[in-house]
């Protein structure tokens, strides 16, 4: 009986405290059990701020930023790169007009300034992985990075591509490896294979190639 009077006391407060102050209004803070991130101490946009001298939670953009063009590529046409690549097929795609097979050449110019734009462009989306000499041994193929099918670009197989095959990767990445079309323009694409090959070239080289005088600087 006792145990009876018990359960019937608990669930009428139950039935109190679910249902009994509904429609209530009441100035005190609501109890929350999970409160997940409802409130946080965050920035809106267009928000006041004291945090900054100007008021405003919006930063405005850094001197000298240029919009991302997609979808307002009319409105800011001017600011496009340079499109005229599109005129050249194997400038833009790595394959003579009309061929199936890669082309080989390089068809920006050649010269020492463009090699430095390839080794800088080079060194900041490739090296990661394929190593700054080129030999594979990038960091993040590091076993622990857990990315085992990084392959050395010094080795004969690739050496012996097209340069348009090495414009190709670039664009569209392959197997393994994503694209970098999108991240580094056209004609840069070709300074880095231009810079690929300056590095095989240095990969492959001989005592011979060293002018004899210089022999011993190389401790060998
Ligand atoms: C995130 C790591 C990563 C980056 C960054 C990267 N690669 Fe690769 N690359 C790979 C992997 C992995 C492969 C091997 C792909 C396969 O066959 O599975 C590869 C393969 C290649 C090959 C050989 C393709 C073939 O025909 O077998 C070339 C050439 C190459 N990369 C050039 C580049 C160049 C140039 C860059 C910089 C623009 C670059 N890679 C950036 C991971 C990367």
């Amino acid at each position: 009986m006792r145990q009876f009077f018990l359960i019937y006391a608990f669930l009428i407060l139950l039935v109190v405290v679910v249902f009994g102050l509904r429609g209530c209004k009441t100035e005190n803070t609501p109890l929350e059990v999970f409160p997940d991130m409802d409130r946080q101490n965050k920035f809106h946009e267009q928000g006041k701020t004291v945090f900054f001298e100007d008021g405003r939670m919006d930063r405005r953009p850094v001197a000298g930023t240029v919009p991302a063009v997609n979808y307002k590529q009319s409105e800011y046409g001017h600011l496009q790169p340079d499109n005229r690549f599109r005129e050249n097929t194997y400038l833009a795609t790595g394959r003579p007009e009309g061929a199936e097979a890669f082309g080989d050449g390089i068809p920006v110019e050649v010269s020492f300034a463009h090699m430095e734009e390839g080794r800088d462009l080079y060194n900041i989306y490739c090296a990661i992985c394929h190593g700054e000499s080129g030999n594979g041994n990038g960091v993040i193929a590091q076993p622990r990075y857990g990315y085992p099918t990084i392959v050395s670009l010094l080795q004969s197989r690739i050496m012996e591509q097209p340069d348009g095959e090495i414009f190709n990767t670039i664009t569209h990445g392959k197997n393994t490896m994503g694209p970098y079309g999108a991240k580094i323009r056209v004609e840069d694409r070709w300074k880095v294979v231009m810079y690929v090959r300056a590095l095989q070239r240095a990969g492959a080289g001989a005592v011979e190639d060293v002018p004899e005088a210089n022999r011993g600087d190389l401790g060998l």
